[in-house]
């Protein structure tokens, strides 16, 4: 198990080394290019522009990267507080409401159970990410589902979208960081492949389980979370 440790974190960093150098080159070349010969004002404003694209994409990868080791190190302790996972949801739901009337996707809710003990931001986050993978592998005209029920003090909270099935070897993976079953479509999705790397770590975290299925009608993503008691006064 040590060992294993060890290599995961050999090549965790061998990936950071990766993801992180992609774009360092862009911005080293796109500066060189720039100041190669006079530049109006706004040819260099483009630029500026295209840069801190970059720039935030790069941060966003380090910070999420710094949840993970935290993760990694016990560090992640969520808060107790009794959530009603169908309206966070919806909450969710109305940050994405005009992205995905652009892609013509709908969303919708079904079912509600007992509320969970958790972290509100945590788990915000988890259907953040759950759904903006499911909006962007949708088809246009089509629905992404988020179910909600309850068996044996459990929570299952699946968000299903229909789509192209995820072939069955990359579904062992799909939680694994920077792991991307189609990686040249990294920059059009601007995914860096942590997402489900975040997510499964905030259910574990939360003492719950996650797995995935995907077939031709559609892919869920499963989440159970413990129904815990609120202490009795
Ligand atoms: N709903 C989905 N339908 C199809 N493929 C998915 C879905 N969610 C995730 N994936 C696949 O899993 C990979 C990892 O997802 P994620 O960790 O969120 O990374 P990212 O979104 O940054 O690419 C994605 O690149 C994609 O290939
Ligand atoms: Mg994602």
């Amino acid at each position: 198990r040590i060992e294993d440790v060890f290599t995961r974190q050999a090549n965790f960093s061998a990936d950071i080394a990766h993801e992180i150098r992609t774009p360092i080159t862009n911005l080293v070349t796109q500066t060189e290019i720039v100041l190669s010969q006079t530049r109006t004002d706004e040819e260099l404003k483009d630029v500026l522009y295209s840069n801190l694209e970059e720039y935030n994409r790069m941060a966003k990868m380090t910070s999420d990267m710094l949840f993970l080791a935290q993760a990694d190190n016990n560090q992640l302790i969520p808060e107790r507080a009794m959530i009603d996972l169908r309206s966070e949801v919806i909450k969710v739901f109305d940050f994405f409401e005009a992205w995905a009337e652009e892609r013509e996707v709908s969303l919708n809710v079904e079912g509600s159970a007992s509320r969970v003990e958790g972290d509100p931001l945590m788990l915000r986050r988890v259907i953040n990410n759950l759904l903006s993978n499911a909006i962007r592998y949708t088809p246009k005209k089509m629905t992404v589902t988020v179910h909600i029920q309850e068996h044996n003090q459990w929570v299952d909270l699946i968000v299903e979208n229909p789509g192209v099935p995820i072939p069955k070897e990359h579904l062992s993976r799909l939680f694994d960081r920077f792991y991307r079953v189609d990686p040249s479509r990294q920059r059009k999705s601007e995914g860096s492949g942590i997402g489900l790397a975040i997510v499964k770590s905030i259910v574990n975290a939360h003492k719950g389980k996650i797995s995935v299925t995907s077939g031709t009608v559609s892919t869920c993503f499963i989440i159970s979370l413990p129904v815990t008691a609120p202490d009795q006064c």
